[in-house]
């Protein structure tokens, strides 16, 4: 069974069409890239997935489950967490408050295994020297671990990943391609978000590529990356 389906999926600002149309199948323990231009859609397709945009037609279901209408809250509990495209700490908090919260809201846990979960989390991420750190004040780097981390302390299912590797230098990227991998191999699922390709290309398995909210384009990623529809909507490349 698919672990995420959407099925005919489309949401629209008034007379703006955002997701259109959208069809799409990921498999459990699958890593899946989404690239297409700004503006095509793909934050909105995440906002689907965790519930903080109802489609206006179509079906979204998680392990066989209708979802369209459910609450976030209840997503979250289901399984499907979500690191956002600007990331949002609570700035005044430290960075282990900050992974505890996804710890405890996120799995509905007691203090003391939600505790564990955090150092966990923190360890992978490699912010444990940073635990203490008020999250307001941490680089670009660090501020992209805790957003995937208080993701990851919720010990998601699926992990949606918004652009997480965006604006970082090559050394830090190649450093979040390596934690990703890790995760991956774990067993999480994986949908990524990324404009820096090569970066996506070392961690997911397909692609998905979106223009003007619908599909454009899906497969392995080398041959979808040397289609010349592509090449041209996405890189700009006449065909
Ligand atoms: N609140 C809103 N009201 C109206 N239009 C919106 C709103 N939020 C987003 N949009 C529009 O919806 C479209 C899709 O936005 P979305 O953020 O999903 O794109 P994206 O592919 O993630 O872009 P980027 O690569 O810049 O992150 C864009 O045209 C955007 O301008
Ligand atoms: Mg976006």
């Amino acid at each position: 069974m698919a672990l995420l389906e959407f099925r005919n999926v489309s949401f629209a600002y008034g007379a703006l069409t955002v997701t259109n149309n959208v069809s799409l199948t990921v498999a459990p323990g699958e890593a899946l890239g989404v690239i297409g231009p700004n503006g095509a859609g793909k934050s909105t397709l995440l906002d689907l997935v965790t519930g903080f945009k109802i489609p206006k037609s179509g079906t979204i279901l998680f392990e066989g489950t209708d979802i369209t209408r459910v609450s976030p809250q209840r997503r979250c509990d289901m399984g499907i967490a979500r690191s956002h495209q600007i990331p949002r700490p609570f700035g005044g908090m430290t960075v282990f408050e900050n992974v505890l919260v996804g710890a405890t809201l996120g799995g509905q846990r007691a203090e003391g295994p939600a505790t564990r979960v955090a150092l966990d989390v923190l360890e992978q991420t490699g912010l444990m020297g940073r635990a203490n750190d008020i999250a307001g004040g941490l680089r670009l780097l660090d501020r992209k671990r805790l957003e995937l981390a208080r993701a990851l302390a919720t010990q998601p299912k699926l992990l949606l990943l918004d652009e997480v590797a965006g604006g970082l230098s090559d050394m830090e990227c190649q450093t979040f391609i390596a934690l990703l991998k890790q995760i991956r191999d774990g067993g999480t699922t994986i949908i990524w978000i990324e404009h820096i390709v090569h970066a996506l290309v070392a961690v997911i398995s397909r692609l998905f590529v979106l223009d003007q909210g619908a599909e454009l384009a899906e497969g392995v990623p080398s041959e979808v990356l040397e289609s010349a529809e592509v090449r041209q909507v996405y890189l700009g490349v006449p065909a």
